[in-house]
């Protein structure tokens, strides 16, 4: 296994997990801790961050020119990764994992290492739903889907509700930016922000630090090199859940 900052790797297998969300195994491992990301590099095209869901794994949901670009790879393409970076989540005997849609990501290798007793897993519907039967191995999996096709009928957040919050040690959350802001009000509802883990998704250009792209209002930390899993209570009086900065640093409404 090797963990140099920077590296081609060779796609050997392509996952087709929904129809907006594929998974890419490389011809190398990484180590790294559930949370971190890697900078890839899709020649010709752009260099993104993304999570490591396995030691050989991204888990890539289609969103802009990059993440098509990868659509159209396969196997023996090769793509520039560097990294890991950043930090990841807190590992605890008592974890409750919120995963919504693609969040589910970085999560997986947190269940996997033994790490969460409970997985609140949404989507917008059943086909959406990201490693349902990877993790039904690994934890005690609760669903949720927006339009009821299965599990709770509504947000993954409402899954919260029938929970005793107070009893895990940790809670790890990932998913869209509003979804966790809901997480992030229902836990400082009961004093336990600071007990909770938000993975972050900015705009990032260096990924290590230097230029500022990712800075987030008004602490100026990098989402990069201080993240991308900031503590709850750092974040309730920032931008989190209010809005980012795009490619040229403008504000954008979440
Ligand atoms: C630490 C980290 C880990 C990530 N892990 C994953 C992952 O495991 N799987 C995954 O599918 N995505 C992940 N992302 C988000 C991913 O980086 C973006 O979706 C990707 O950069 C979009 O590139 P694009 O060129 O395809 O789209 P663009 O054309 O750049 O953008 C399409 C849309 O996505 C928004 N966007 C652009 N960059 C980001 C970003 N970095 N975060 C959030 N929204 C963005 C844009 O504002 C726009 O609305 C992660 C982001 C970070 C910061
Ligand atoms: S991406 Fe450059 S400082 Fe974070």
């Amino acid at each position: 296994m090797d963990n140099n900052l920077s590296d081609a790797v060779s796609i050997l297998r392509v996952k087709e997990e929904t129809s907006l969300i594929r998974t890419f195994v490389f011809d190398r491992s990484f180590v790294f801790s559930p949370g971190q990301f890697v900078m890839v590099w899709i020649p010709g095209v752009d260099e993104i961050p993304m999570a490591l869901s396995s030691e050989n794994t991204i888990t890539v949901q289609k969103a802009g020119d990059a993440t098509s670009a990868m659509f159209a790879l396969g196997p023996g393409d090769r793509l520039g990764i560097r990294g890991p970076f950043g930090n990841g989540f807190t590992k605890g005997e008592k974890v409750l994992a919120i995963a919504g849609g693609v969040g589910a990501a970085p999560l997986l290798p947190l269940a996997r290492a033994d790490c969460v007793m409970t997985f609140l897993l949404g989507a917008q519907t059943e086909k959406e739903l990201l490693f349902v039967d990877q993790l039904d191995e690994c934890s005690d999996v609760l669903i949720a889907t927006d339009d009821g096709s299965l599990g709770l009928n509504g947000y993954v957040t409402a899954l919260m509700n029938d929970l005793n919050l107070g009893a895990y040690d940790r809670i790890a959350v990932c998913g869209p930016e509003v979804m966790m802001r809901a997480v992030l009000t229902k836990v400082e509802e009961k004093g336990i922000a600071h007990k909770t883990e938000f993975s972050l998704h900015r705009y990032m250009k260096c990924g290590v630090g230097v230029c500022g792209s990712c800075c987030i209002d008004p602490s100026g930390l990098r989402v990069c090199r201080d993240g991308p899993v900031f503590s709850g209570d750092l974040l309730l009086k920032s931008e989190f859940g209010h809005y980012m900065r795009d490619a040229s640093g403008r504000k954008k409404n979440i």
